[in-house]
């Protein structure tokens, strides 16, 4: 990759800036000043500074979110605040998009990322990964309507795979390996109920981090990303 192209990528200058700062004497490749910005670097090997500071290449950016109510999972919307819209300046402009959805409604942890590929194969039904809501239900459900939703209920042409659900004093968590469109509200109409307060609390086994306040959120630590995407290989021929 150009060092000029690098330094745009990782947003510490916008190209035409990248190459000014590089005439500059601002920028080192592997301890030596850089003096073009046509150089080739490998980003993933290379070690960059600008002004001192180690230029980070992170070709793929996991964040963890914690969604309040009120916001909806896409990446613009005429009319509604979107989970974009938490974010602050630099990453809002990484074209992140939220993995999966969650209602307007629905709150709790939300993954987002610019990891097209990764993304895909998480939410792909072939890969069934696991995830947990906490749940209230107008009225408790019983131990039969347990039975019928965890072997799989009919929410309207369709039949749910099986799931697990655990009831407690305040409702309960059901533990989900595909994604339907309002598919928990559905399985809950099925039996006669309906959700009143719906919280996704884990995803591909990540619990959403108790230290983070609604509308908060921070990046994913490797092994979060390595848990929920799979191990990476490094190709450096970014
Ligand atoms: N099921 C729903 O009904 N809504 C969500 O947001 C997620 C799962």
């Amino acid at each position: 990759m150009r060092l000029d192209k690098f330094l745009s990528v990782t947003k510490t200058a916008t190209r035409s800036e990248s190459s000014k700062l590089i005439k500059a004497g601002k920028v080192t490749v592997n301890g030596v000043t850089a003096n073009k910005g046509d150089m080739q670097i490998d980003p993933e090997r290379d070690k960059i500074t600008f002004c001192g500071s180690d230029v980070i290449y992170k070709r793929f950016i996991y964040v963890m979110l914690n969604k309040p109510e009120g916001y909806v999972s896409a990446t613009e919307d005429g009319r509604e605040k979107t989970v974009l819209d938490l974010l602050p300046e630099p990453l809002s402009r990484m074209e992140l998009f939220p993995c999966g959805r969650l209602d307007k409604n629905t709150l709790g942890l939300m993954i987002l990322t610019n990891d097209g590929e990764g993304a895909h194969r998480v939410l792909s039904p072939k890969h069934h990964v696991p995830k947990l809501y906490r749940f209230k239900t107008c009225s408790p459900l019983t131990d039969k309507d347990v039975k019928k939703l965890e072997g799989g209920t009919d929410i309207g042409g369709y039949v749910t795979k099986p799931c697990k659900i655990t009831l407690d004093d305040d409702g309960g968590v059901i533990e989900l390996t595909e994604g339907k469109y309002h598919q928990i509200k559905r399985m809950a109409e099925s039996v006669g109920n309906k959700i009143t307060y719906l919280e996704r609390i884990s995803f591909g086994g990540v619990m959403l981090d108790k230290n983070l306040g609604r509308g908060d959120w921070r990046y994913l630590t490797p092994d979060e990303e390595e848990k929920i995407f799979g191990k990476r290989e490094l190709s450096g021929k970014e």
